[in-house]
């Protein structure tokens, strides 16, 4: 975990945030000094995971959120506003992905699990850039992070509803970045490559995580971790001039 980004005085939502790389970042961001609602379908693993991060010392809330349920986001954004004084930072990484495996044509993806990953994964960071916007203009340095996928860029056979749904996201930080940039709110998006997240090992082939390390500069399998330091940065002061971006991190496997 990064020692030397400080998000201190900040407060971050994180959708998604109960397991896996949601996870990851909702405790890269307490230990560099930030305050954070981890929010999740997943009550269970949310307050347990906020339970282990207070023991820590570190400042971790959990709520139960389901993207897709306006009520329940404006519902956490209060909880934030009222138990940390406000929110500066939203991290929209709840996605449908592993439990769309295995891979498949996209001729047998019917038109019900289309509309659902686009409802999940692109439909609700609008909503949940939509609820926060009032918190994220009154921060004065309000940051939105989305999460795509390398899949968007490469163009990977399979999952399409998958991967059309985050390259929706790519274009959504790019024309969201415009609109709310005259608020110093900035928004960017992280594309990572094919990552050790729990949910990914236990569903995704161990020779496709092999093929993925040939492919990069730096060849290793991706961990959760080497994604937080470029979370970091998006979410810190050092990063307020950088926005509508795609920030690949992937080891150098796809090169833009
Ligand atoms: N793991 C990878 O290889 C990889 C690669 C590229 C991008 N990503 C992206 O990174 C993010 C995290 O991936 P992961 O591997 O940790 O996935 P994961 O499936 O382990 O975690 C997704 C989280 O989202 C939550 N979630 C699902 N539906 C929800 C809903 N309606 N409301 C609230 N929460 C909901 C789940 O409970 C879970 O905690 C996703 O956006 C994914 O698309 C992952």
């Amino acid at each position: 975990m990064s020692k030397t980004i400080s998000l201190d005085g900040s407060v971050a939502v994180v959708t998604g945030g109960a397991v896996g790389i949601g996870a990851v970042y909702v405790e890269g961001m307490a230990r560099a000094g930030a305050s954070v609602l981890a929010t999740d379908i997943d009550e269970v693993a949310a307050i347990a995971l906020a339970k282990r991060l207070q023991a820590d010392g570190l400042q971790v809330e959990s709520m139960r959120m389901d993207v897709t349920d306006p009520a329940q986001i404006d519902e956490a954004l209060r909880f934030a506003q009222a138990t940390f004084g406000g929110v500066d930072i939203l991290v929209n990484n709840a996605a449908l992905f592993t439990t769309l495996l295995p891979m498949r044509p996209f001729t047998e993806i019917e038109s019900e699990d289309w509309a659902r990953v686009m409802k999940v994964n692109v439909e609700a960071p609008f909503l949940c850039a939509k609820a926060a916007l009032p918190y994220l203009r009154q921060s004065g340095r309000g940051r939105i992070i989305n999460i795509s996928s390398t899949t968007a860029l490469t163009g990977a056979p399979t999952l399409l509803h998958y991967i059309t749904s985050k390259g929706a996201v790519i274009a959504l930080t790019r024309a969201l970045a415009r609109e709310v940039g005259g608020d110093a709110i900035t928004v960017n998006n992280i594309a990572p490559g094919l990552t050790s997240s729990p949910t990914a090992l236990s569903t995704v082939d161990a020779e496709r995580f092999d093929a993925a390390a040939a492919t990069r500069a730096v060849k290793r399998h991706q961990q959760p971790e080497d994604l937080v330091g470029t979370l970091l940065f998006l979410a810190s002061e050092a990063s307020s001039f950088v926005t509508g971006q795609t920030h690949v991190v992937d080891g150098g496997a796809f090169l833009q």
